[in-house]
């Protein structure tokens, strides 16, 4: 178990003293060092930075580690814990690539998220027709025992249910049409945070949901929050164990954004008596034309209009980015050609390029960190 293990009663808990180089009339980025990674300059505020991370990649370029190391305080398996990918073919699980990141994380005194143990995309093909069946609830839940089991000890948060909310499926609370659920059924999704509390009594437990950022004027975005906030109130209500709610904040460049819509959102949520970390943030520059520099400074700015209204509400206790560098965005290789660039180059969309140079995210993000007010 790592040093800097962070379990329910400590979660977040290691606070470094604040400075307070604001009230010397110092240029916050300037004053914390240039050079001051990520990871230092949250856990000035009470906060955390960390990344999702790959196996392949890992493997497949060294500095990618060495960046992780240097930069988070906790990290996730972008695929490599998703049922889907831990057993491929019925009854043979492996466990190697998600193994690979735990090690990782452990040798570098990381904490890690466990992603994601509840999760309609979750299903291996063969699982598909065995979900619609009447053991198919049954399967879901002894699948959140057996993972966030395997993993006690080592995992220091969960999302345990994942992307529950859907508008456009027309059902009740804007709740996911999803066949091995009744409509609605909240009931089944306490009992999947009860397992999991019963499996890891020490892992925070997350609902995590996306789609929470944007003002379109379908009122869309307005129904996906709505939908969240009442999702966790009913699961809480019931006495299911949230302990966090997971805010994705996967944003798009050129998207309508009202600070105020987002900023009682986090409120909202923060009632609800839940902690929030932004868990799988990047910026989509889809839409955005010019040059690479153009492109950069455009994310950046969208990165610090939406991260600068999410760290003003202080139940927001990190950021979580969906990759560090441009060379493997999800994004760039994704089966849905409406995440990708219309003229076929990779997004730039997260705080490292290509070759781990710091791009102006990452000044963005290291901005907002200093500019945030210091946890409790
Ligand atoms: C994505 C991965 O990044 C891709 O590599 C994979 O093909 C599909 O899943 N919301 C989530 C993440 O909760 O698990 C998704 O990750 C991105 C959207």
């Amino acid at each position: 178990m790592s040093a800097t293990r962070l379990d329910r009663r400590t979660f977040l808990g290691g606070v470094g003293a604040a400075t307070a180089f604001g009230a010397l009339g110092l240029p916050l980025a300037q004053a914390a060092g240039a050079d001051m990674p990520l990871r230092e300059r949250a856990a000035r505020k009470g906060m955390v930075f960390g990344s999702a991370l790959m196996a392949a990649s890992l493997r497949q370029m060294p500095a990618l580690g060495e960046t992780a190391a240097r930069e988070c305080a906790i990290i996730t398996p972008e695929n490599e814990m998703k049922w889907r990918y831990t057993e491929k073919a019925k009854g043979r699980i492996d466990y190697r690539d998600a193994d690979q990141i735990a090690s990782f994380a452990a040798g570098n005194a990381l904490a890690l998220r466990g992603h994601t143990a509840l999760w309609y995309r979750n299903s291996p093909d063969w699982l598909v027709p065995e979900l619609a069946g009447p053991a198919g609830r049954g399967l879901l839940l002894a699948q959140v025992t057996q993972i966030v089991s395997r993993f006690r000890g080592r995992v220091t948060e969960w999302d345990v249910v994942n992307e529950m909310i859907e508008p456009n499926d027309n059902l009740p609370k804007s709740m996911r049409n999803w066949p091995p659920f009744a409509p609605g059924d909240v009931g089944f999704l306490a009992d999947c945070f009860h397992a999991a509390r019963e499996a890891d009594p020490k892992a925070v437990l997350y609902y995590n949901d996306y789609g929470v950022e944007y003002s379109d004027t379908q009122g869309y975005g307005d129904r996906r929050r709505a939908g969240v906030l009442e999702l966790v109130a009913a699961l809480k209500s019931r006495g299911a164990p949230v302990d966090a709610l997971g805010v994705q904040c996967h944003t798009t460049v050129g998207n309508r954004f009202l600070e105020q819509v987002y900023r009682k959102f986090m409120a909202d949520a923060a009632s609800l008596g839940v902690r929030i970390l932004i868990t799988e943030f990047d910026v989509n520059d889809k839409r955005v034309t010019g040059s690479p520099a153009e492109r950069d400074r455009k994310v950046a700015d969208h990165a610090r209009q939406v991260l600068t209204v999410a760290f003003d509400e202080s139940a927001v206790k990190g950021l979580v980015t969906w990759g560090l560098t441009d060379r493997f965005s999800w994004l760039s290789t994704s089966d849905d050609p409406r995440d990708r660039r219309p003229d076929g180059q990779r997004t730039r969309s997260l705080p490292f390029d290509e070759n781990m140079e710091r791009k102006p995210l990452w000044f963005a993000i290291a901005d907002c960190f200093d500019k945030a007010k210091p946890r409790t």
